[in-house]
């Protein structure tokens, strides 16, 4: 029987996503919060702020109205920049059946409640009593781009509930994208956040022409402060060093494309943050998961040098080289030469 889906949100990868599924034989639904865009979608059938050059099948719908999302759907993916997931899911909430399970492909922290998206969507539907529902999160090297011209990636589904992680895995899985699931939901979801606050300090380095030993130095220094993190807030070790972990890492990286690497390689040759945000089609999602991840470091205690600078390069005003050379000259710990 074929599954009904609906994907929130009309971003690149919500758009992708759909491209898929429609290709896999399911029904899909669009749902995008701006009524004027998403008309604008129904009449051309493309997306092309996010998705240029890519035709939407007529099979797959679109709509901005909430009640019209959830109708006979067997589950939702949740595909906002993590900073507006809690004002969409408010809308969205009295239209929302109890039970269905959510998916999220959103990657970042939310700033001042520090939760993760699955988490923000729980804090909203809690207070009506509808949080009774399976969630999960899907992560992975997945820049849009490439997966929009069918090429080979990978990602893992992640779920409390191993049921709706194969549910997710069968459903998505091709023979261009290899999905494997994992249940440490708090990992997977954590990693794919906090590789992006990497992922600019990365694009800094790009910009300022500082080298691949410095950009290597980068990934691997990198890898190991956002896996303290995780492994203090109770993800598993194994999850940094899976495809969710080091490989989206890896990834966002080298991503030629990739808005958070372009962010910051702009940022390192001089632009001012404002400039370069407005410059980029869609959200910057290491930008705001810098100051949460930031403060993540000071609730766990956990030492992240790298986030630390990036953070002041961000929103306090210092120089990316003057970051580097705070960074290179830290003392010397025994345990940490690696
Ligand atoms: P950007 O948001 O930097 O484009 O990264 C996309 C991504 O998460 C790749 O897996």
């Amino acid at each position: 029987m074929s599954k009904k889906i609906t994907i929130i949100g009309d971003g690149a990868m919500a758009t992708v996503s759909a491209l898929l599924l429609e290709n896999k034989g399911y029904s899909v639904t669009i749902w995008g919060a701006f009524a004027d865009y998403t008309a604008e979608m129904i009449q051309t059938r493309e997306n092309s702020r996010y998705l240029p050059g890519y035709k939407l099948p007529d099979a797959i719908k679109l709509t901005s109205e909430s009640d019209r999302a959830f109708r006979d759907v067997d589950f939702v993916i949740n595909a906002v920049p993590t900073q507006y997931v809690r004002t969409v899911w408010s809308r969205l909430a009295d239209a929302l059946p109890a039970g269905l399970p959510i998916a999220s492909l959103s990657k970042g922290i939310e700033t001042d409640t520090l939760l993760r998206p699955t988490q923000i969507i729980t804090d909203v539907l809690s207070p009506l009593g509808k949080q009774e529902r399976s969630l999960a999160c899907i992560s992975g090297p997945s820049v849009a781009d490439e997966l929009a011209k069918c090429l080979p990636a990978t990602v893992c589904a992640a779920s409390d509930d191993a049921d709706f992680a194969k549910e997710l895995q069968e459903t998505f899985n091709t023979h261009w994208f290899r999905v494997y699931t994992n249940s440490d939901l708090l990992g997977v979801e954590l990693a794919g956040a906090t590789k992006n606050v990497i992922a600019l300090a990365a694009g800094m380095l790009d910009g300022l022409q500082a080298g691949i030993n410095a950009k290597s130095a980068l990934l691997s220094r990198g890898l190991a402060e956002i896996t303290r993190l995780g492994l203090a807030m109770g993800a598993s070790q194994e999850t940094f060093f899976g495809i969710s972990g080091v490989g989206d890492l890896a990834t966002t990286c080298f991503s030629p494309t990739g808005r958070n690497r372009t962010c910051g390689e702009q940022l390192g040759r001089g632009r001012k943050l404002d400039d370069v945000l407005d410059a980029i089609p869609g959200i910057v999602e290491g930008v705001p998961t810098t100051k949460s991840v930031l403060q993540l470091s000071e609730k766990f205690k956990i030492e992240m040098p790298i986030t630390e600078a990036l953070n002041m390069v961000l929103f306090q005003g210092l120089d990316p080289l003057e970051g580097i050379s705070k960074l290179m000259s830290r003392g010397l710990k025994a345990e940490q030469i690696r």
